[in-house]
């Protein structure tokens, strides 16, 4: 019997992957990660070997391939899944919506097959806040109801959801844990890995780093007039290696959960912070005085959410430990790593 614990990282490469990655290796896991670098930098695999002193196991595969998928099952004696392989721009799933369906999708669909055929019996999945839609209150719980979704991203997590919550009541071998991601941010305190979006950034935090540095000319603030204290949208912002955390506190609930329970649990800070917040707070950290002006509201932005973490508390033992000081700081050193 294999003495490892193996667990399958599908997108292990990405922002979040790879921070969970490290998280993995820190409480004993060997992640094996799945991942074709559609969207991930080749310098990332180097930047976890400088933190954890492991030579991460990639396998360069679309998780949709389920023949090459197949073949990590066969090679190793899994304990459990963490699937994060998705596209995730909201934007570009408005002009794309038939590769957002298919990719993300496809590659739960055949993971959880997979999970069923070789008994893997643990399997996280990467959801997000967006299945909340537009919602009625500022703080969510895993009880608030679901709206219809923003876009074809948001309805992806929606059906991914629903899909899981149809293979667990057909009765399935597999404990599934969904985890609602708010707004995850920052890096790894040692800047050896951390965000790298491909082009233009949609999100906010690599879209202040990058004007801070000269990459981008200026920051636009989409919208002054929601009702917030500072007019600015709210969110809750979560340091990634928090996030990374709630991975493993996650893991190890479903390893010892023997009822077959499935859950699915918010994960955030637990706090509103406005995005001038944010703009005040990169100043502070950096010293510097950030390019930005008011711009319209952009579409199908929710004014203001944020996440009730009670059920993380209770239920896996999770609290966040970094404050959105913290992670502005993390993500301002990485973006001045990666220029250097
Ligand atoms: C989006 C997705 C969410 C996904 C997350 C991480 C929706 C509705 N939201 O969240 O599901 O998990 O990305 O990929 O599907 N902002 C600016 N200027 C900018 C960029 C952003 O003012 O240049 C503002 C936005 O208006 C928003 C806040 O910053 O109020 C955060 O935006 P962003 O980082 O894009 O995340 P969300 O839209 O909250």
């Amino acid at each position: 019997m294999s003495e490892q614990k193996y667990i399958l990282v599908t997108g292990g490469v990405g922002f979040l992957g790879s921070h969970t990655v490290v998280s993995l290796y820190e409480h004993g896991f060997v992640p094996i990660i799945a991942d074709d670098f559609r969207n991930s930098d080749r310098s990332i695999p180097e930047g976890l070997k400088k933190i954890t002193g492991e030579d991460p196991i990639i396998y360069e595969v679309d998780v949709c391939d389920q023949l090459k998928l197949r073949k990590i099952f066969n090679d190793f004696d899994l304990q459990g899944i963490i699937h994060f392989a998705a596209d995730k721009s909201v934007i570009e799933s408005v002009k794309e919506p038939l590769k957002y369906y298919e990719n993300n999708i496809g590659s739960l669909v055949n993971c959880i097959k997979l999970a069923e055929e070789y008994k893997v019996n643990n399997f996280v999945f990467s959801s997000s806040c967006t299945v909340y839609g537009e919602p009625d209150h500022t703080i969510v719980t895993e009880e608030s109801p679901i709206k219809e979704a923003q876009s074809p991203y948001g309805a992806t997590k929606q059906i991914c959801e629903r899909i899981i919550q149809d293979v667990n009541q057909r009765g399935s071998n597999i404990k599934f844990l969904s985890l609602r991601y708010f707004n995850p941010i920052g890096a790894h305190p040692s800047s050896n890995i951390g965000e790298l979006p491909n082009g233009v950034p949609d999100n906010l935090v690599p879209y202040v780093t990058q004007t801070a540095i000269g990459i981008r000319d200026k920051l636009t603030v989409f919208g002054n007039d929601y009702d917030t204290p500072d007019g600015s949208c709210l969110r809750d912002f979560i340091h990634v290696m928090d996030l990374a955390e709630a991975h493993i506190s996650g893991l190890k609930w479903l390893m010892s959960n023997t009822s077959g329970i499935s859950e699915v649990v918010n994960i955030g800070a637990g706090r509103g912070v406005s995005v001038l917040e944010i703009i005040h707070t990169f100043e502070e950290v950096s010293g510097l005085k950030l390019n930005w002006e008011f711009g319209p509201r952009r579409d199908g932005d929710v004014g203001k959410i944020y996440a009730d973490i009670t059920k993380a508390k209770n239920i896996l033992g999770w609290t966040p430990k970094f404050d959105v000081t913290a992670a502005m700081k993390h993500a301002w050193e990485w973006e001045q790593k990666i220029a250097e």
